[in-house]
């Protein structure tokens, strides 16, 4: 399964690496980098882990600012696209393809700081993945997360019906008006196809992204002992509104949360977190019963 969802994004690869290199990822540009760079702050001098690099923006960003970077990603193609712009604009990045859930290539406790932006909700193994975050870090490290919020998610669609949106309206000078965010399902875990069609991408592809609750993400950070610090529920930058004025209704509604956690203990014992972590029941195992969904209505309507 790993080696598909590595398949589906080496498909997107051209496309992704157009996105994000022309600047038209305003989401990116505007509202989640910022947020990240203002969670991470100063890195010169620290040895930095970026999972799910994809062609290695974020990575370059970081290097530049005087880290010592490392990127996995589980796609080839993209990895082979960060590497040839290494290549290009040496930084000292090095870069592995690997699946985040399994790092065996990493040393532990290697790391000052990781982060996974925007990809853990993409990542099947969410819980490896942490794990294996959480094992490269030093005894001080941070690790960052950054995920489409996923009590907000954008046309998330469960057993072929919208289950989360925003409702909207035409106005009379045709703009799209959005009126507020409605979920109708937000306990059931499932997987579903993302259909990233809209005219900011030179091509469509399809992604399978997986619905996990916040308290999943938060339980499964603490459960290998990282420690919640901060959380963010970002808005865009007033320039990203004027570039993009749909981003405008992330003034009242997240599309995303950053959660930073720390391996510094603050008073409890080893294992209080994984003694004390709520069970939790699922009702759809994500990798035992996958439901496929389209929602390739609903982003050809409203690009994100
Ligand atoms: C939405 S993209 C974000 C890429 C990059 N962080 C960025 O912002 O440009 C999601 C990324 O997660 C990667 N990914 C998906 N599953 C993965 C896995 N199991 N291990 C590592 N990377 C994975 C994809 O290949 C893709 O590059």
């Amino acid at each position: 399964m790993a080696s598909e969802d590595g398949k589906q994004w080496n498909d997107a690869a051209d496309s992704w690496v157009e996105f994000v290199r022309s600047g038209k990822n305003y989401y990116s540009e505007y509202l989640n980098g910022p947020a990240l760079k203002r969670m991470i702050g100063d890195v010169e001098g620290k040895t930095v882990l970026d999972i799910g690099c994809g062609e290695g923006y974020l990575s370059r960003f970081f290097a530049k600012a005087g880290a010592k970077v490392t990127g996995i990603d589980i796609s080839q193609g993209l990895v082979e696209a960060a590497v040839k712009e290494e290549e290009k604009h040496p930084f000292g990045i090095k870069y592995f393809v690997a699946d985040a859930a399994d790092l065996n290539m990493l040393k532990s406790e290697s790391f000052d700081v990781a982060y996974c932006f925007m990809a853990l909700m993409d990542i099947r193994d969410y819980e490896g993945a942490i794990s294996e975050a959480s094992r490269v870090l030093n005894k001080s490290g941070r690790f960052i997360v950054l995920i489409e919020h996923p009590c907000f998610t954008f046309a998330r669609f469960l057993d072929g019906k919208v289950v989360s949106d925003w409702e909207t309206r035409v106005r009379e000078d045709g703009s799209r008006e959005y009126l507020f965010y409605w979920v109708a399902d937000y306990l059931r875990r499932h997987s579903y196809a993302v259909e990233w069609k809209h005219d900011r991408l030179s091509s469509s592809f399809v992604t399978t992204g997986f619905h996990r609750t916040l308290s999943d993400y938060v339980n499964a950070l603490t459960k290998v002992g990282l420690v919640v610090t901060r959380l963010d529920e970002p808005q865009p930058l007033e320039e990203g509104v004027r570039v993009h004025p749909p981003m405008k209704k992330h003034y009242r509604v997240p599309q995303s949360v950053v959660i930073e956690t720390s391996k510094v203990r603050i008073g409890l014992g080893r294992g209080y977190a994984h003694a004390h972590a709520p069970q939790q029941k699922h009702d759809v195992k994500p990798s035992e019963n996958i439901l496929h969904a389209s929602s390739t209505e609903l982003r050809n309507k409203y690009s994100r």
